[in-house]
């Protein structure tokens, strides 16, 4: 390759996918209906000749064949399915043996849905963040597919703007809720769900979705101001 130093400034790197996985062929059409819920535009599904569906979704409704901001799914390959499962029954999961390990990660899941790897969502819109996120309890709460398959959590703004902290009380998500961001003039919304596998023990994935008030340079996805 000539050597030669390229601008950086002249080039646009963004994420262009991430590859998710449902645990069990016939967990496709539920895992893509919560993709779909959650407002990704499928855009592309396909029988795979070793059983299940590979789809193709896109979290931007404005252009949907761009080469970026894409979520492929599909079944858990068998390698992987036959790893976690020797994972599991080594480490004696849900036996009255199990390595102390796996309670520690669990509890840390718990505590924080941030804990380990998730997927996170920008919207511009707090109204179609909160009808969204309602849409997915809607979900859990009225169809069976779904029943005990999702788990929400929310961090509301943190306080000391008046104009915010109005809009947090007048939420149908946010209002009551004493879990804060880390940084400020934004919300979080958290949807844990099993029927996307993830983590070292197969278990599920946490899909965030975030808003960013407009006009602020310190953000929740610019600035941390705390730990938990
Ligand atoms: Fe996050």
């Amino acid at each position: 390759m000539k050597a030669q130093t390229i601008d950086r400034s002249s080039v646009a790197q963004t994420i262009s996918h991430v590859n998710l996985h449902y645990p069990l062929p016939e967990d496709g059409e539920a895992a893509a209906v919560l993709l779909e819920t959650a407002g990704l535009v499928r855009t592309q599904e396909m029988e795979l000749p070793s059983g299940g569906t590979f789809y193709r979704f896109t979290a931007n409704s404005h252009a949907l064949n761009q080469a970026d901001n894409i979520v492929y799914l599909s079944p858990l390959p068998p390698a992987t399915a036959q790893l976690i499962a020797a994972a599991r029954e080594s480490l004696g999961m849900g036996t009255a043996n199990e390595h102390p390990a796996v309670s520690a990660y669990r509890a840390a899941h718990a505590a924080d849905p941030e804990y380990d790897f998730h997927v996170g969502f920008l919207l511009d819109s707090l109204d179609f963040l909160e009808e969204r996120f309602l849409a997915l309890q809607a979900l859990e709460a009225k169809d069976a597919r779904f029943a005990g398959r999702l788990k929400f959590l929310v961090n509301r703004a943190l306080p000391g703007n008046s104009e915010i902290d109005a809009r947090m009380d007048a939420s149908p998500v946010y209002r009551g809720v004493t879990r804060y961001t880390y940084g400020r003039n934004g919300v979080q919304a958290f949807c844990e769900t099993d029927l996307i596998v993830d983590g070292p023990l197969g278990s599920g994935l946490v899909l965030e979705f975030d808003y960013v008030f407009p006009g602020y340079d310190d953000h929740i996805m610019a600035i941390s101001e705390q730990t938990r």
